[in-house]
């Protein structure tokens, strides 16, 4: 099941729930690409360093788990969230060499689970192409900055200006941008509750498994 949309819709919350109802396992891609950051400036490599970053991504062991994430064995679970990451996040995402790598490990983690909740910016687009459901979860950019306030506090004019910032760079990306698939249930989180969000998934998730049952039966 693939979950995109745009940072602070609400995709990771409903994404951990509808897993966990599912009885499936969870993956935030985001913490993948937070972690490539986190190893780049740790070794003091500059982010927009094409090969380099590219060198980085592809030697790191990584493991992101849903409290815990690891780089090369060393606890990255809170600094990947910080200014620092954050701030550099995104020259990382663009990169297609790094893509590539953590596209493959992104299959791999799927393939060994025999599938999963998956939540991101391009996995129905790119990297699950055929998931049995694809959602692209969003929600205003004033909403998303007031949950991230009330989570980790600042100002939310700020806060708003630096997520349309970040929107702007996903979406405007050459490789792989933030876009709603053709074939995704859209849902705006910015006036509904995170079962009913779920609840919304719950439903076209059902529809969409009967509608392929119908198709193979023909
Ligand atoms: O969801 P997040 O804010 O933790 O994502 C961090 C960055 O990684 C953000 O700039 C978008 C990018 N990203 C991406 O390009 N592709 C993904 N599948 C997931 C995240």
């Amino acid at each position: 099941m693939a979950i995109d949309g745009p940072a602070g819709a609400g995709k990771s919350t409903v994404g951990r729930q509808l897993a966990a109802e599912l009885g499936l396992g969870y993956l935030d891609t985001g913490a993948m690409y937070r972690a490539v950051t986190f190893a780049v400036l740790r070794r003091g490599v500059d982010p927009n360093d094409v090969d380099a970053v590219a060198a980085v991504s592809r030697s790191i062991e990584l493991s992101v788990a849903d409290d815990l994430v690891t780089v090369d064995g060393v606890d990255a679970t809170v600094e990947i969230r910080g200014r620092d990451v954050t701030g550099a996040v995104s020259a990382v995402a663009a990169n297609s060499a790094v893509r590539t790598e953590l596209v493959a490990r992104q299959r791999s983690w799927a393939d060994k689970r025999g599938g999963g909740v998956i939540e991101g910016r391009d996995i129905g687009t790119v990297v699950f192409p055929d998931a049995a459901l694809k959602a692209y979860v969003t929600a205003s950019p004033r909403v998303r900055a007031e949950r991230r306030v009330a989570e980790i506090g600042g100002s939310v004019d700020e806060v708003e200006a630096s997520i349309v910032e970040r929107d702007r760079k996903d979406s405007s990306r050459a490789d792989s941008p933030l876009r709603a698939g053709d074939d995704a249930v859209t849902v705006d989180t910015s006036e509904l509750g995170v079962d009913a969000v779920v609840g919304v998934l719950r439903k076209t998730l059902e529809g969409r498994i009967g509608d392929r049952a119908r198709g193979s039966e023909r």
